[in-house]
């Protein structure tokens, strides 16, 4: 297979990408410096973004639709609902990941970014996984929606670089051995 799947994701340093109710206001609002922590780069390596429904649903309540550009696959084991608009730029899908990937790959796409806790969990499981992103913020927010969930096996990493910003957020990205 040589479509890549990368996770770009922020956390608490407890490891939460969400509170219970989905809300992000413990995210900094800015980065520091008109900093963009990388995203722009990210942005432009990939051609799809794949999300969990949980995701889409809240990425709708930003206002407009950020990923206009590209190929756009939601995750929902039954029929997400797609709003009317967005009909011609996303597909949903009930696949299971080595289905979608298969699928994926076969219809055009190189390079993925895998977007949700849940869709990233399975996709991690499923071995599928290439380079994961993080950006921990030094907040600790006691309970909420996890990154990482259970694996039928270790999954070791690779640090591949790492770096620090003023406000105290912490970058790094692992590749994912195989
Ligand atoms: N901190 C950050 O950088 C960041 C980034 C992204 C998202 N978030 C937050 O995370 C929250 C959403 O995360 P989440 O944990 O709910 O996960 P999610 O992956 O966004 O959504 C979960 C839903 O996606 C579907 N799904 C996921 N994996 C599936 C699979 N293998 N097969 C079929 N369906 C699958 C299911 O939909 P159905 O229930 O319809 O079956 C599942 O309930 C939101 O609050 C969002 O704001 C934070």
């Amino acid at each position: 297979m040589t479509i890549k799947f990368s996770v770009y994701i922020a956390t608490s340093l407890d490891g939460f990408i969400a509170r219970p109710d989905g809300s992000l206001d413990w995210l900094p609002q800015a980065a520091p410096d008109g900093e963009d922590c990388g995203y722009q780069a990210f942005s432009d390596s990939i051609d799809t973004v794949l999300m969990g429904r949980g995701t889409y649903e809240k990425v709708l309540t930003f206002g407009d639709w950020p990923y206009k550009t590209k190929r756009t696959v939601v995750l929902s084991s039954g029929q997400a609902t797609i709003r009317n608009d967005l009909k011609p730029l996303i597909e949903s899908s009930s696949l299971a990941p080595c289905a979608l990937a298969d699928y994926l790959e076969a219809t055009g796409s190189k390079s993925v970014y895998v977007d949700g806790g849940k869709t990233i969990q399975s996709f991690l499981h499923a071995g599928l996984i290439s380079e994961i992103t993080l950006t921990v913020i030094p907040v600790l927010i006691g309970a909420g929606l996890p990154l990482f969930g259970p694996l039928s096996a270790d999954v070791h990493l690779d640090l591949a670089s790492s770096r620090s910003f003023a406000n105290g957020m912490v970058q790094s990205t692992y590749v994912v051995r195989r």
